[in-house]
């Protein structure tokens, strides 16, 4: 939630910064802001100006003519997602101190700001925001007061040190010319240098790695609480002790930066609409280079440690949204092919209700999350590791918290995932806990050898299947347009199903602002059958062959009720061979590729996520920033 943005160089600032906004607005577009530091024309300090707008981003970029207004190659810049106070300008970042010398821009939440606002304002601080950010301006400038002409990285330890909570600050200082500052707690913050023939001539910070890539891939992931200076010749790193109020130079700990390996246009557009529809097309490869790198990839510790897996006696899985309904795939299908107990949970919930974990050491905490900065699955970890279980981390951010803290790390190889609502990182979860399975199967003796290279090569041929779906987008399209105009539908399924359809429900809820429920197809009868009527839509999914006829059931229930029933099955041959009447009970079949039934939720989430893409467009929204939402969720 909420993207930072920091630059200092030779180039003009704000075009920079506003660009570097454009490839974070997915965290956060409710306001957006900048503040620069004029060019040095005295010797007064250089003044800061700051530009502040309430909406998407676009509104900056126009009030700030593309950020031709603002002259200067020094600034920060921010786009919101509110947590405190309503979308506003005052409530935009950056937020300054009383004289207007400091700025700040701010991911997270201070938790004590309540207590640190009233000690302000009884000294006379007045506060025009209604944000928790803006204490920091103020706690900084009373620092600055007490301590005149003090190094601004001992103000920064010092004044910083009062804080709770979690944070990623970007800090601007009139008097300091070309120069920022950083620091983090438990918020993702990356820094870069752009480096031209061995020397470094700007360098930058970000809130994630898209922001960063046009002009660099050398990083560093800086750690808690080490302050983070950024000038015209490189990066340097503070750590604070507030017992001896010194300051440390650890520069040299953290060593050579880190080397992306991503390309540029991985995070644009190119010839697509949104970048939710490209991420679609994108989930085959997502899954064929996650199979890949779990099968090749030797430093993928959780699959060479055979001790740690054939001792292990179950599995926790934790996670939020569409994690934790990967999570809820990866346990059935851990379950039928390993035979070993899995349970999922949701991380705000695990984290708070003293969980009883009867065997920690041979239970393995599964916690799975793209951004690897999502507040709960992160305390979730924490939580399991505390209690002595041993940790998995399936993420998809290089150098992410979750990656940095979990024991054991399966990277998925999705790329940069931009648009709001997940699709390929969805995908690429499933195909690692799909793998994790199978190597474990394997490890636990559960899996013959000739079932798990069987399982294998469907694993391998999933991506091609993916694909198929992808060609059945103008029957989706037309399908999507039909269900445009509807207030609710229900998706349903049974065991693995059951799992899809949470996910194929959230997506369509996320995007298209449809209410949408997901049931077990068996429970509906149990209560919620009252809601059909005439024309509800009853999205069913028929997947997993052992249950198709019982599914047919409950199928016919809703239609016998009215029910306007969309079937996703791959029972298409049976259908033609007319073994199963699906064209009785369904109005519109969509087919599914034929794969192995652990498989298929797989390729039929590829055609969910379609339908969720085209009804949303078909409404005129704008799928990739849905209202109230962010990507990362860093707060909890
Ligand atoms: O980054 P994470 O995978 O930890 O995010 C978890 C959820 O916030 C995320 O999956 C969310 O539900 C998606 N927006 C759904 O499309």
């Amino acid at each position: 939630m909420c993207g930072i943005i920091g630059y200092t160089g030779f180039e003009q600032a704000s075009p920079i910064l506003l660009e570097g906004l454009s490839r974070l607005e997915y965290r956060g577009y409710d306001s957006a802001g900048l503040a620069v530091q004029l060019p040095a024309r005295t010797a007064e300090p250089h003044p800061l100006q700051v530009v502040k707008t309430c909406g998407r981003l676009q509104a900056l970029i126009d009030k700030t003519h593309r950020g031709a207004d603002l002259l200067g190659s020094c600034g920060i810049g921010h786009t919101r997602w509110a947590t405190h106070g309503i979308p506003s300008v005052e409530n935009a970042h950056p937020h300054v101190s009383e004289d207007g010398s400091i700025a700040v821009v701010h991911n997270g939440i201070i938790e004590n700001h309540f207590e640190l606002r009233r000690e302000l304002m009884s000294e006379g601080v007045p506060f025009k925001s209604q944000t928790d950010t803006e204490v920091v301006a103020h706690l900084l400038a009373k620092a600055c007061r007490e301590a005149p002409g003090a190094d601004k990285t001992a103000i920064i330890g010092s004044a910083l040190a009062r804080l709770r909570g979690s944070y990623a600050l970007g800090i601007l200082f009139a008097d300091e010319p070309n120069t920022l500052y950083a620091i983090r707690r438990d918020s993702p913050l990356i820094v870069g240098c752009v480096r031209r023939e061995g020397q470094t001539i700007s360098t930058i910070l970000a809130s994630d790695i898209p922001a960063l890539l046009p002009l660099t891939k050398q990083v560093y992931y800086p750690e808690d609480d080490h302050i983070i200076k950024l000038t015209l010749q490189g990066i340097s790193f503070y750590s604070y002790n507030p017992i001896t109020r010194t300051v440390a130079d650890i520069t040299e700990s953290y060593g050579a930066p880190v080397t992306l390996e991503l390309s540029e246009t991985a995070a644009r557009l190119g010839k697509y609409r949104h970048f939710m529809r490209k991420e679609i097309d994108e989930a085959p490869k997502a899954v064929k280079d996650t199979v890949q790198s779990g099968l090749n990839d030797p430093s993928n510790m959780i699959f060479s440690d055979e001790s740690l897996l054939s001792s292990l006696q179950s599995i926790r899985m934790i996670a939020c949204g569409s994690a934790y309904h990967a999570c809820l795939v990866g346990k059935a299908a851990l379950e039928t092919l390993c035979r070993i107990p899995v349970e999922v949970e949701i991380a705000s919930e695990f984290r708070y209700r003293e969980p009883v974990i009867p065997d920690p050491r041979h239970t393995l905490g599964v916690l799975v999350s793209q951004s690897g900065e999502t507040a709960d699955t992160i305390a979730a970890l924490r939580l399991c590791k505390s209690l002595g279980m041993p940790t998995l981390g399936i993420v998809n951010m290089q150098g992410s918290t979750l990656a940095g803290e979990a024991d054991h790390v399966f990277y998925t190889q999705a790329g940069p995932e931009i648009a709001v609502a997940t699709t390929k990182a969805y995908c690429a979860q499933v195909a690692a806990l799909y793998l994790l399975a199978l190597r474990l199967g394997q490890a636990q003796n559960r899996l013959a050898e000739k079932e798990q290279a069987e399982l294998l090569e469907q694993l391998s041929a999933l991506p091609e299947k993916m694909e198929r779906i992808l060609e059945t987008e103008p029957d989706l399209r037309r399908l999507a347009r039909k269900l445009a105009s509807t207030h609710h539908l229900f998706f349903i399924g049974r065991g693995m199903d059951h799992a899809l359809a949470m996910e194929g429900s959230l997506k369509l809820k996320e995007v298209s602002y449809i209410h949408a429920e997901a049931y077990a197809a068996g429970e509906l009868k149990h209560g919620t059958i009252s809601l059909i009527e005439e024309g509800t839509p009853v999205i069913t999914l028929a997947t997993q062959p052992q249950l198709l006829h019982k599914t047919l059931s409950n199928m016919a229930e809703v239609k016998a009720r009215g029910a306007y029933v969309i079937c996703f099955s791959n029972a298409e041959n049976a259908l033609r061979e007319g073994v199963l009447p699906l064209s009785d009970v369904a109005d519109h079949v969509v087919s599914l590729p034929i794969t192995h039934p652990c498989f298929s939720p797989l390729a039929a989430a590829v055609a969910l996520q379609l339908l969720a893409y085209h009804v949303s467009v078909a409404r005129s929204l704008d799928p990739d920033k849905p209202r109230n939402l962010a990507k990362s969720v860093t707060v909890e």
